[in-house]
């Protein structure tokens, strides 16, 4: 049975991909296109965007990135204002708490600026809909004052560009979703790539790494760079006391046992939702906030962090009745499944 009593220090995951912009982080974020691997498509409609505005001199157009956390989506914002030359603004959505905070941002910014919003799925609604009209046509209607003095006052805005990123695209509104020229989605980098990205980040924070060892790590960052990241931050504290400092794959894969992470890159967490889908409910389907509760963590941080690479590798299988576990789910907990969706011990 899992038990959820004992949750501490079990969630290395979400702790990891919480850590997003710390400067260890910004240290290794990559500035330029050609600097960064991986989302090929991406990166293409990206360049194919930032070309045409440049050589029309215009802002260039609205885009939504969405994707899991870590995979780079703040890091593909911040490039755009270096390929275009131009500032990057950030906030978040559940920051921007009325209007007038938009207004504000908004009316700072010089032609062709990015603001950058980050969890735009999280904005209030009375704001968003301000932000309708300040990206179509550049305006905002703003009431002030109250009872009769009450009048709504017209301000104009610089011609800028809203980069929104969201770990939940299902959740922003239809009218919000298609203001946006491009809408892109970011994937789960494959292992290779990944590999790439640890050598970089090695390179970068000049530890001695072997192939093998940045093959071991990039297999157990469940297809995040940001994972590899931190990952990578602790085996080389694991090679500096064991190993004289260099990654080698028996260091690597030392290390990352000792943070229970496995070699397909589940964590204690991702394992622990498996578990009581089996156990505690014959493979399921169970609802998520069931699950949540049982495991004892938030079902916001379950579906965001964790359970879009559990379906994405296909341990995991979400139906309109809830989540049921897959016949390699039941062997990542080492159980076996039986006829139906009931397991047993191997
Ligand atoms: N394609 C990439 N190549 C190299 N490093 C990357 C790449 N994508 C992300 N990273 C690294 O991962 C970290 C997390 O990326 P970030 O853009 O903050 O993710 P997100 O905003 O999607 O949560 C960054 O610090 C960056 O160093
Ligand atoms: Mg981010």
């Amino acid at each position: 049975m899992a038990d959820p009593a004992s949750n501490k220090g079990v969630n290395f995951l979400s702790a990891a991909l919480g850590q997003a912009d710390s400067p260890a982080e910004a240290a290794l974020r990559p500035l330029s296109f050609s600097d960064f691997t991986g989302q090929a498509k991406t990166v293409e409609r990206l360049q194919v965007m930032v070309g045409a505005a440049k050589k029309r001199g215009e802002a260039l157009n609205h885009i939504l990135l969405s994707g899991p956390p870590g995979l780079g989506k703040t890091t593909l914002a911040f490039i755009l204002g270096n390929e275009l030359g131009r500032n990057v603004r950030v906030t978040s959505g559940p920051v921007i708490e009325k209007a007038g905070d938009l207004a504000g941002l908004l009316t700072n910014l010089e032609e062709g600026d990015i603001l950058f919003i980050d969890e735009i799925h999280r904005i209030q609604k009375t704001v968003e809909e301000y932000l309708y009209s300040a990206m179509e046509d550049f305006r905002l209607d703003i009431m002030i004052d109250q009872g009769p003095n009450a009048r709504s006052v017209r301000l104009s805005i610089p011609r800028f560009t809203l980069i929104g990123a969201t770990t939940r695209s299902g959740l922003l509104t239809a009218p919000l979703r298609s203001r946006f020229t491009l809408q892109t989605r970011l994937d789960y980098y494959d292992a290779k790539t990944l590999a790439g990205i640890v050598h970089r980040s090695c390179g970068l924070l000049k530890v001695e790494l072997d192939e093998a060892g940045a093959k071991e790590i990039a297999t157990r960052a469940r297809g995040t760079p940001r994972i590899a990241n931190n990952l990578i931050n602790f085996v080389r504290d694991y090679a500096q006391e064991r190993a004289k400092g260099r990654i080698t794959q028996p260091v690597a894969a030392a290390a990352l046992e000792l943070l229970e992470i496995d070699a397909a890159g589940l964590d204690e967490m991702d394992k622990r939702m498996l578990r009581v889908i089996a156990e505690n409910y014959s493979g399921g389907p169970v609802g998520m906030s069931t699950i949540a509760v049982a495991v004892g963590e938030e079902s916001e941080t379950l579906e965001e962090v964790h359970e879009p690479f559990l379906i994405q590798e296909g341990y995991l299988q979400r139906t309109p009745q809830g989540r049921v576990i897959t016949p390699k789910g039941y062997t990542a907990i080492g159980l076996k499944s039986l006829g139906g969706n009931q397991g047993s011990l191997l």
